[in-house]
């Protein structure tokens, strides 16, 4: 019997584009509604037998890592702060957004007599930007709704993802600068890309291609 390929799924904002992308790669769009609260749906694509778990975008890396789960997708957000160890075949260009550091509107320069306050989901993307750059910062680890920080002087900038930039410019706040390209991409377990490639070239041929 053919061996099922296990696949990460991340849930939330990128799993709807995600799920008509799969849909046009032959996965039965009822495999990953989120209708019910099951987690781990069992299909069959073109053939073959398939499961996906869906999990939360940060757990994919763990899956994959660990052989848990064969691949998953996950944007490279997710990536750049964790530093897993997986093979990353293909970008889908789907979730394209960009990882920038945003200030309140007229925000000049980093201050001098102390270091640059900066809130972020991301530490360590952010830590590696400013270092590249000599700012020294102070890095403020919150979990979300990073705009506010700066609005209450929690912090003095923010790096965050932005889309289409209306949360920025609904809270007051602007890009001062880029740190990075941000889509989702395809990570594969080391050893499972070794042994099963033509299965997970298959697959993933299937995808939408940046
Ligand atoms: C993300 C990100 C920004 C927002 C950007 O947050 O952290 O806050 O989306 O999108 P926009 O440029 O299209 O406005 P998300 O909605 O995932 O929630 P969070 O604040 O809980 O992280």
């Amino acid at each position: 019997m053919t061996r099922a390929l296990t696949v990460a799924v991340p849930k939330g904002r990128l799993a709807r584009q995600l799920a008509a992308s799969l849909a046009a790669a032959g996965v039965p769009p009822g495999a990953l509604a989120e209708t019910d609260r099951t987690l781990v749906r069992e299909a069959t694509v073109d053939g073959a037998p398939m499961r996906f778990l869906l999990l939360k975008p940060d757990d994919v890396p763990t899956y994959v890592e660990h052989g848990a789960c064969d691949l998953g997708v996950v944007g490279r957000d997710v990536l750049l702060e964790r530093e897993a160890d997986l093979v990353l075949p293909h970008d889908t260009g789907l979730g394209r957004c960009r990882m920038v550091v945003a200030a309140p509107d007229g925000w000049t320069a980093p201050p001098r007599d102390r270091a640059l306050r900066v809130a972020t989901k991301y530490p360590r993307i952010a830590r590696r930007h400013f270092a590249a750059q000599g700012t020294d910062v102070e890095v403020i680890f919150v979990q979300g709704s990073v705009e506010t920080a700066p609005l209450v002087g929690l912090s003095d900038v923010i790096v965050d993802l932005v889309e289409t930039g209306e949360t920025l410019r609904q809270n007051g706040l602007a890009v001062v600068a880029e740190v990075c390209a941000v889509s989702a991409v395809v990570v594969v377990n080391r050893v499972v890309f070794k042994l099963h490639r033509a299965a997970i070239e298959r697959f993933v041929g299937r995808l939408p291609g940046a």
